[in-house]
């Protein structure tokens, strides 16, 4: 499959729906459902129809199967929270908590423990590297196959534990917290319905169907950048946007963020990975 004739045919189609809809995005005001809409709509509809997303899945799927690392092992014992190699769902139920590391883990955090107790991987070596490079690919490829495996599922991120309930309080306090040079929350961009910057929405995060939208449809295939973003790397962005320091990956805040969002997506479906600007 030639990844580049696919994104320089998704930019092409890109550049002429831009040049048709110049930039409504003024984020100030709410957008009414209008024309715009339907044609983004259809837009991305044509572009779902061969996401190149489904291809990192296809190689995640692939990598989980696969012997690697220091103790040459699969993944295929890794327990995602519903017991030893059960993938098929899994993604739908997390973050939660898990008793062998007394954490409340998302996907990656969890994906990089199995990579360290199963494969033994160094953490922190994986936790150092940047975004898209070696191992951290690797855990971007295997999400988007654990995502794809809960494909149409509705969101059910468990709040049975006290350790749940307490990220989820620390989720919302940090979505709501104002800070740095511009003032700025997560709250401050994501908090009214109908914006858009950049063709992309701006989902309202407080509401099911928003936090559904934003946070079921990752790790995603950005055309603006031609790679597979995982939640994670979502997240670190928009605290770049914000003008906050980069967070750690997988640090406890990014973490609290997607028990946040992942509970107010409760009954949302799934669809992912997705397809982004
Ligand atoms: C300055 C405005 C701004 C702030 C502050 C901000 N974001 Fe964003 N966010 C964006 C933009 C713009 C996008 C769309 C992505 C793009 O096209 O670059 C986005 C996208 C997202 C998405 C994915 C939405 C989707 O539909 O795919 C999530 C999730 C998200 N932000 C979460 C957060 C969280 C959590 C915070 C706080 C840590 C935050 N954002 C702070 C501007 C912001």
């Amino acid at each position: 499959m030639n990844f580049l004739s696919i994104r320089s045919g998704i930019k092409l189609l890109l550049l002429c729906i831009l040049g048709i809809h110049a930039l409504t995005g003024s984020a100030q005001t709410p957008q009414p459902k209008d024309s715009t809409d339907a044609a983004l709509a259809q837009y991305r509809q044509m572009l779902q129809e061969a996401n190149p997303a489904d291809l990192y899945a296809a190689k995640g799927q692939a990598l989980w199967a696969q012997a690697r690392g220091p103790k040459a092992q699969s993944l295929r014992t890794c327990d995602l929270g519903l017991g030893p190699g059960v993938v098929k769902g899994a993604w739908v139920r997390l973050p939660r908590y898990f008793s062998d590391t007394r954490r409340v883990q998302d996907l990656e955090s969890r994906l990089l423990t199995c990579m360290h107790d199963i494969q033994g991987f160094d953490e922190q070596e994986l936790i150092d590297l940047d975004f898209s490079k070696g191992e951290r690919l690797t855990i971007a490829q295997l999400a988007a196959y654990v995502s794809s495996e809960s494909q149409g599922m509705p969101f059910n991120v468990p709040q049975t534990n006290p350790f749940e309930r307490e990220m989820y309080a620390i989720g919302q306090a940090l979505f709501y917290m104002r800070a740095g040079t511009h003032d700025f929350s997560c709250a401050s961009c994501h908090t009214q319905d109908g914006r858009r910057i950049r063709l992309q929405d701006l989902p309202n995060l407080s509401t099911p169907a928003g936090a559904g939208f934003a946070f079921g449809t990752w790790p995603a295939y950005r055309i603006s950048t031609g790679s597979i973003w995982s939640m994670q790397q979502r997240l670190a962005d928009c605290y770049r946007q914000q003008r906050f320091p980069k967070p750690k990956f997988v640090s406890p805040a990014t973490i609290a963020l997607s028990v946040y969002l992942g509970v107010n997506a409760s009954g949302q479906v799934a669809d992912a990975p997705g397809l982004k600007r």
